[in-house]
């Protein structure tokens, strides 16, 4: 078996033997309105048209396939594991916007369709678990002409999420790599014309509000005010940057 076969053979096992584990935390750590700040603007940049086919790449629970749904697109989400897309799957119906979403378990290293198939392409912490170069390929291949795409995905340097990290290695698989901004900036330059934006710096603090009973209102204030404080810090301190938790990359394929 070559080593990526390998990988790929762990981050299925792992994901529909052990992702429940982590519903949880996803829940605390994304649930509206923490990443509204990099799922709004991905997918007012997409600019998806009503009717539009549009790939939702590593799907996971699908806590962005219905929000793609509910605005008229006609979702196709892949994810390598069958349990997540039951939880996608779940997740959407009870929205009520099954309507035109597909749900295909698929490697997203070798994807199951033509070339130029997709206009509009959205990832979150998907490339992290991916052979860069296997990826950026099958992208290509699967993207029409001046298609857009966007990804956000976690960094390897905040200091908060690095120590959480070290101390819960059984809350994610063995061979996820959270990128660097030179890395992340990398993948996107390869298909032309792109934007990146660097967020959460001292705004991940915010999250011990939301552990307390009650603690949700108090969470929104201070997490929408460090936000603030953490993108006046980005914008002017450029060494700061390679220490925030998600990077967001938009981009157009150029033909
Ligand atoms: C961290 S989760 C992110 C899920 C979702 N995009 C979100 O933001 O909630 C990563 C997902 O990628 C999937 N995945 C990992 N490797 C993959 C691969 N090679 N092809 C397709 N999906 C993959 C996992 O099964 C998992 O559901």
């Amino acid at each position: 078996m070559s080593d990526r076969s390998a990988v790929i053979k762990r981050e299925l096992e792992w994901h529909e033997r052990d992702a429940h584990r982590r519903v949880p935390l996803d829940e605390l750590i994304y649930d509206p309105p923490a990443f509204d700040s990099v799922v709004k603007p991905a997918i007012a940049y997409l600019g998806a048209r009503p009717g539009e086919r549009v790939l939702d790449i590593g799907c996971g629970e699908g806590k962005e396939t219905y929000e793609l749904a509910a605005r008229g697109s006609c979702v196709v989400s892949i994810d390598l594991s069958y349990q997540q897309l039951s939880r996608a799957q779940q997740r959407v119906l009870e929205n009520g916007y099954h309507a035109g979403v597909s749900f295909v378990q698929a490697n997203a290293e070798a994807l199951p369709f033509a070339r130029g198939t997709f206009r509009i392409v959205y990832g979150k912490a998907i490339v992290h678990h991916l052979d860069g170069d296997l990826f950026y390929e099958e992208l290509d291949r699967v993207m029409a002409d001046e298609g857009r795409a966007t990804f956000a995905e976690p960094m390897d340097r905040h200091p908060l999420v690095w120590l959480f990290r070290r101390f819960t290695p059984r809350l994610r698989t063995e061979d996820e790599h959270p990128m660097g901004v030179v890395e992340l900036e990398q993948f996107a330059r390869r298909f032309g014309t792109y934007e990146m934006s660097v967020h959460f710096l001292l705004s991940p603090l915010a999250y011990v509000l939301r552990l307390l009973p009650r603690g949700e209102g108090m969470f929104r204030k201070a997490h929408a005010f460090m936000q603030g404080v953490d993108n006046f810090l980005l914008k002017r301190v450029s060494m700061l940057r390679g220490l925030a938790w998600y990077g967001l990359v938009m981009l157009r394929k150029d033909p």
